[in-house]
């Protein structure tokens, strides 16, 4: 099984639009298209899921315990405050990448804490849409045989 589920979390859906001078100009479609370039010259196939609501991540976490070999999740907002985020990705016996564009060490005090950190197998931050092709490169060569 070579599925990798790749999920944005809330207003990510308004990159491009929003606040760009912390999280750049590309938008989620850009960056969607480029990781299924990449998946398709890594031999894998993506699930790409994008929500502005907690329960239906939770529902799609629930359903990758079936399905997927290892989660990209960038779960936004919800990073620092989603107890049923976190309990959904405690499932999942499958690699889990935390991906922020920004790095939210940098940021605002209430940005330091993720609830995900410590659930997943590692975390990239800050490196901008950059992060979703190291994110992808990484969990390809995690559940490489
Ligand atoms: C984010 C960082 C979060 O703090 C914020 O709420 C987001 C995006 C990032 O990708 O940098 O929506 O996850």
């Amino acid at each position: 099984m070579r599925k990798i589920l790749v999920i944005h979390g809330p207003n990510l859906n308004m990159l491009g639009k929003r606040e760009t001078d912390i999280y750049g100009t590309a938008g989620l479609d850009q960056i969607n298209a480029d990781l299924e370039k990449q998946a398709e010259s890594l031999n894998v196939e993506l699930d790409i899921f994008q929500s502005n609501h907690e329960g239906e991540i939770v529902e799609k976490i629930q359903a990758a315990t079936r399905e997927c070999a290892a989660v990209i999740i960038n779960p936004a907002a919800f990073t620092h405050t989603s107890v049923a985020i976190r309990d959904a990705l405690l499932l999942l016996e499958v690699p889990i990448i935390e991906i922020h564009l920004s790095n939210i060490y940098k940021r605002e005090p209430f940005r330091h804490k993720s609830l995900v950190t410590d659930v997943a197998t590692g975390q990239i931050c800050g490196l901008g849409a950059h992060g979703y092709s190291l994110a992808l490169a990484a969990a390809a060569k995690l559940i490489e045989k």
